[in-house]
Parts: structure tokens; sequence; C-alpha cells
């Protein structure tokens, strides 16, 4: 199952998808750049970046790769959030709005780089959604 993610510079959930037995995807760090189509299903791993109530949690570029196609909105599967629960209620925020307005599930959270029982629940959760997907297309 293709894994499409945002990780900032300080990069935690990158080093967590490079980890995955799963291809990937790392969306652009520069929100000018020109973000890619998604062609095929996929699941979107997105950290939360709040500021204040009143601001947003998705990541911009999470939000431009979403808008910047109709096929990256139709080919989501379910989305995982990255976060740190200090951050209390808004703890993987963004994967909640993310899953909302999309209409797909939030499939699992972790924290910062996760730990190996994460990268282990995460990969057996992309084989079982690979499975069911291969088996709803044939
Ligand atoms: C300014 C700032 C705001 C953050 N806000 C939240 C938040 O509202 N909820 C949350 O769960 N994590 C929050 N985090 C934690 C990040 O989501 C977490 O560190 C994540 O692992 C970062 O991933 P990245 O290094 O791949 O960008 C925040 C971190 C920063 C630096």
């Amino acid at each position: 199952m293709l894994v499409v993610y945002y990780s900032s510079s300080s990069e935690y959930t990158h080093k967590f998808a490079r980890k995955l037995r799963h291809p990937t995807q790392r969306l652009p760090l520069l929100t000018r750049d020109e973000m890619p189509e998604i062609d095929e299903p996929y699941v979107l791993i997105t950290p939360t970046y709040g500021a204040g109530p009143n601001r947003g949690s998705v990541p911009k570029q999470v939000k431009k790769f979403l808008a910047t196609a109709k096929a990256n909105r139709t080919n989501l599967l379910g989305v995982i959030g990255a976060g740190n629960t200090n951050f209390g209620q808004n703890y993987c925020r963004a994967a909640d709005l993310v899953a909302a307005k999309c209409n797909v599930p939030v499939l699992y959270r972790f924290e910062l780089l996760g730990t190996p029982e994460d990268v282990a629940k995460v990969d057996e959760g992309l084989e079982e959604l690979c499975q069911r997907q291969q088996r709803s297309e044939i």
C-alpha cells in the first residue's frame, strides 16, 4: 500500500515512514513546490501543527496536496496521525480534520518517531488494507 506523508524539517514522520515495509512518497517541504498527483489508492500520514485556537492544525503542504488534484482526494483510503500527546485535546488533530473532510477513517495515531510496535502495527494494518483493496477490485 502506498504511503504518502508530509514531514517538516524536524523529520520525525520521515524517520517513522522510512521504517515501513510499504512504498512511501514524501510531500515537498516547501508549499510553493509542485505537489504530486497520486493515481492509486494510498494512505496519508500527517503530523499536526497547531498554532492557537483559531488556526488550522493541518500543514499547508497537506492542504495544497489535497487541493491540487481530485485524484488525491478520491484515492485517499485513510489517514494516520503523527503528533505529541503534550498537546492534549489537539493530539493528532490534523488527522481528524483531514479524515472528516475527505470522509475516510483515521487508521492510527502515533507520537513523534513512533515505537517499533507502532511501526509493526501500521505495517500490518497497511497489509490488511492492501488485501481488502485487491479483493474489492476483483
Ligand atoms: C509549533 C508546533 C505545534 C504543534 N502542534 C501540535 C498539535 O496541535 N497536536 C499534536 O498532536 N502535535 C503537535 N505538534 C507536534 C508535532 O506534530 C510532532 O512533533 C510531529 O512528530 C512532527 O512531525 P515532523 O517532524 O515529521 O514534522 C506540534 C509541534 C510544533 C513544533
